[in-house]
């Protein structure tokens, strides 16, 4: 068999082989016979509505990267470029590539199986075919970087000529697409929802949506307890202790993950906050609390981890009021979030003011109840699946204004649909239980016209996983 053959990036050849298999099952099925049958689907959306402030920082920010040059197809390339060096690894394994043609969504490479299985990327996986199913998507080319922080690989080095210049390690060392579920000022990631803690999990920030009324009926707001309570895993991000975030008199904010887990032993009245494994002040050690439990605090202390932290994100469903620290790295709503209006921030003026706001929400607790109304009413308007996949759509749309060329499979050593990418997921046992995938499959998955018959893709694409990204992207 010629090493071509194997190449599932001739898909119709895969369908027809897949065909074959399915074929003797379905001969004897007369007219309108089952497997023909398609549900009614309604006509792909061109349009929604998102947040002012949201969609404003997305345009401007794709305006100021990619208006000039473009996405050309050098730096697309240079996305699926053979990692050969030590140094340029991180980058080849850490980007999930995705192309869009006519519509269908595509991974345009498999990710290793060793350490595969994140819901980091597995969630936007989900969500993004939901989207294609959905919304009308421009041809277009990218990767999703699904690594905890949002790239360095990505931080932008612009010039005048050349605003599109990164740190990216491959020649041009432009910077190509590139979606994250965080970013910070001066990196060129294009921020996405952390999918995968808003749907994949048993505590996802949907979940959570849907048990709000039993939370608030539960614990009404006049019965949560005074005390600002956080639970946390000692993750502290890197740019705590430095100059990226400071007080206002200039100083460095430290990590506050360490710092309260100590502060609060000096504040057992007020306070309830400690990095799991710490020693509470009763000399046990604090152990990991369900966030649906955690809202019988009147008070929800938020920090951030290694990046932002996907608990804000839930946090806000609470009704509790939320004390934020301030932190570097943002994710795709917090330009529509105000401080004092959704949440109350601390680490501002100094190490300890957290104190001074929970005395402050203690003796304004009707403000305080606003607040944290606000923040409430923010996350199921804004946030909830629809709003998500919305914004998922209004950026691939945007991104998809500055293609220069015409994307094809053709180009591609790999090209499998997203959707058998799906099915694979559900069916591997090291993934199969980590998101909620018939959510999507069995609503658009079953009669897609990009999908093979049934799981009749499961074994070609299972070697695959195995066996392809050693010699295509130098895993060792
Ligand atoms: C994106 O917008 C934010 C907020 O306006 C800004 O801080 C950031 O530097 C922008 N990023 C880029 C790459 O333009
Ligand atoms: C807690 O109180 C002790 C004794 O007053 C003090 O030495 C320590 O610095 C305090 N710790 C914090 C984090 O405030
Ligand atoms: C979900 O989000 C969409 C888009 O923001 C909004 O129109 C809709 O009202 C929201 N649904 C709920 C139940 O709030």
């Amino acid at each position: 068999m010629k090493a071509s053959s194997l190449r599932l990036h001739s898909w119709a050849a895969a369908l027809i082989l897949g065909l074959a298999v399915l074929f003797p099952s379905v001969r004897g099925a007369g007219p309108g016979s089952i497997a023909n049958h398609k549900e009614w689907r309604p006509e792909k959306r061109t349009t929604c509505d998102l947040l002012h402030p949201v969609i404003e920082q997305l345009t401007k920010n794709l305006t100021a990267i990619f208006a000039k040059e473009g996405i050309n197809i050098e730096v697309v390339d240079s996305l699926h470029n053979k990692c050969e060096k030590e140094a340029t690894m991180h980058a080849c394994i850490k980007a999930q590539k995705l192309m869009i043609k006519d519509g269908v969504v595509y991974v345009t490479n498999l990710m290793p199986v060793n350490g595969f299985g994140a819901v980091e990327l597995i969630g936007f996986l989900v969500e993004l075919y939901e989207v294609s199913q959905l919304y009308k998507l421009p041809d277009l080319e990218f990767a999703y970087w699904h690594d905890d922080n949002p790239p360095a690989e990505t931080n932008l080095k612009p010039t005048a000529e050349a605003p599109t210049a990164a740190s990216w390690p491959f020649p041009p060392h432009k910077l190509p697409p590139i979606l994250a579920w965080a970013t910070f000022p001066g990196n060129g990631a294009m921020v996405v929802p952390y999918s995968g803690a808003f749907r994949c999990p048993k505590d996802s920030f949907d979940v959570l949506m849907s048990q709000m009324n039993d939370m608030m009926m539960e614990a009404p707001w006049d019965q949560r307890e005074k005390v600002g309570f956080g639970r946390w895993n000692v993750f502290c991000a890197w740019y705590y202790g430095g100059t990226a975030v400071t007080f206002t008199d200039g100083s460095p904010v430290p990590c506050p993950r360490e710092y309260l887990s100590n502060l609060y032993k000096n504040h057992t009245d007020k306070m309830l906050t400690a990095a799991l494994g710490h020693e509470l002040a009763g000399g046990a050690k604090a152990g990991s609390v369900p966030l649906n439990e955690q809202y019988k605090y009147r008070y929800i202390v938020s920090t951030d981890g290694w990046s932002i932290s996907s608990k804000f994100d839930k946090y806000l469903v609470l009704g509790s009021l939320i004390l934020k620290a301030r932190g570097f790295v943002y994710g795709w709503y917090y330009p529509a979030m105000e401080e004092w209006v959704h949440y109350v921030p601390y680490m501002v003026k100094h190490k300890d003011d957290i104190i001074e706001m929970i005395d402050w929400a203690r003796a304004n607790d009707d403000e305080a109840h606003k607040i944290a109304q606000a923040a409430q009413t923010f996350a199921l308007r804004n946030l909830n699946r629809s709003a998500r996949l919305c914004y998922i759509f209004r950026l691939l749309s945007e991104l998809g204004k500055h293609m220069k060329y015409t994307t094809s499979c053709d180009k591609r050593k790999v090209c499998v649909p997203l959707v058998e990418e799906l099915k694979f997921l559900a069916t591997w046992p090291g993934t199969h239980r980590n998101c909620k995938y018939d959510e999507v499959l069995s609503t658009y998955g079953r009669d897609d016209p990009a999908a093979l018959p049934g799981d009749s893709g499961y074994k070609v694409l299972l070697k695959r996983h195995e066996d392809e990204p050693h010699h295509v992207w130098g895993r060792r």
